[in-house]
């Protein structure tokens, strides 16, 4: 009897890691659906060509920027995914965002969705190329590092690559990613532990709004997450910034040799 609670209470602990680890990579972040309007067909269908080019183009490239009509019925939009996930993944996200903006954004002259994997935003002004530091969506863990010292110096080092340095060299998903390790993050007991982390600005942006926003963002970890928090995710209308002491990127970067004596830190971008 005994035995089979267990084995009850095991089966449905896997499947809530299993669609515990499926959501955190497919689930909606956030949808947002404004500027109703009532009555226009060509705003409908400016908006409807520009999502259109969206999905084609996000699909083909990772990234699209398009824009139809004219006067106030003109329509701009932007599309992304995420640097680390693959084409496949890339355009199942951005057709499932513009179907579910389309069906449920409906009549809205300015709308955006966000997901792990990819964003979609469009409104009939012209926002593209400036950088919107307001907050889409942000979460932390609540497991904390005891030794903040060293874990906030550590975070710090990482920091300042993902953000002087890897948006700047990317030329397409302006994606960058890195990772540090060091000893006596979590406690004094040595242990070596891994801090993954990655930025990204829309594709639109510039690399002056670029780093702007993720200097922003990389504020908001500090004073939303604090500085103790294992992991912290921010993500803003233009750029994100997150941090892990797990890896929660889609691709290996390349190998580091745990030590306990020397730190080492590697990144780049896509
Ligand atoms: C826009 O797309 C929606 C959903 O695909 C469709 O129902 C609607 O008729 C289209 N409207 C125009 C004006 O093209
Ligand atoms: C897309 O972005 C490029 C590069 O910033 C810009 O030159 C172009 O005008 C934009 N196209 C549209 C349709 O907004
Ligand atoms: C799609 O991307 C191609 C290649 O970058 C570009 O020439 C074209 O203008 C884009 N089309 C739209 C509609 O965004
Ligand atoms: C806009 O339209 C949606 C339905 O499409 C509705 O739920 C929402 O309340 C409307 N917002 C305003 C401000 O009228
Ligand atoms: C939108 O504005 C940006 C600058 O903010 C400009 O570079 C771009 O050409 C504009 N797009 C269109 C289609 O006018
Ligand atoms: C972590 O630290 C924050 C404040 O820095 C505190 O609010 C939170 O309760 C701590 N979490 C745990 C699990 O101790
Ligand atoms: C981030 O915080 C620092 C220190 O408080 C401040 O000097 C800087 O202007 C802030 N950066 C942004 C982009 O808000
Ligand atoms: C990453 O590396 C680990 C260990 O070497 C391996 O198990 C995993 O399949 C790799 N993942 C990818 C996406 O290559």
């Amino acid at each position: 009897m005994a035995f089979s609670n267990h084995l009850i209470f095991l089966f449905v602990l896997i499947v809530f890691i299993i669609s515990g680890i499926k959501g955190d990579d497919n689930d909606l972040i956030s949808k947002e659906c404004g500027k109703n309007f009532t009555n226009n067909d060509n705003l409908q269908a400016n908006i409807n060509n520009t999502i259109f080019d969206l999905v084609t183009n996000t699909s083909a490239y990772g990234f699209a920027n398009s824009s139809h009509g004219s006067g106030s019925n003109t329509v701009y939009g932007v599309a992304e995914c995420r640097g680390d996930v693959g084409v496949q993944t890339c355009s199942e996200c951005i057709a499932n965002a513009a179907q579910q903006i389309q069906t449920t954004c409906l009549n809205a002259a300015e709308s955006g969705i966000w997901y792990q994997h990819c964003f979609l935003r469009y409104i009939n002004s012209n926002f593209t190329g400036q950088a919107d530091m307001n907050v889409v969506a942000m979460w932390y863990s609540t497991e904390n590092m005891t030794n903040t010292k060293v874990y906030t110096k550590t975070l710090y080092e990482l920091s300042v690559e993902l953000w002087f340095t890897a948006p700047f060299r990317a030329e397409q998903r302006k994606f960058g990613w890195g990772q540090i390790e060091n000893h006596n993050l979590k406690n004094s007991n040595d242990e070596t532990i891994i801090i993954y982390g990655m930025t990204q600005c829309a594709w639109d942006i510039d690399n002056v709004a670029c780093s702007k926003c993720l200097g922003n963002a990389f504020n908001i970890t500090e004073s939303a997450c604090g500085e103790a928090a294992a992991g912290c995710n921010v993500i803003t209308k233009s750029c994100a910034v997150r941090y892990e002491i797990y890896p929660f990127l889609f691709f290996n970067a390349t190998a580091v040799n745990p030590s306990k004596t020397t730190r080492s830190i590697i990144f780049g971008n896509i």
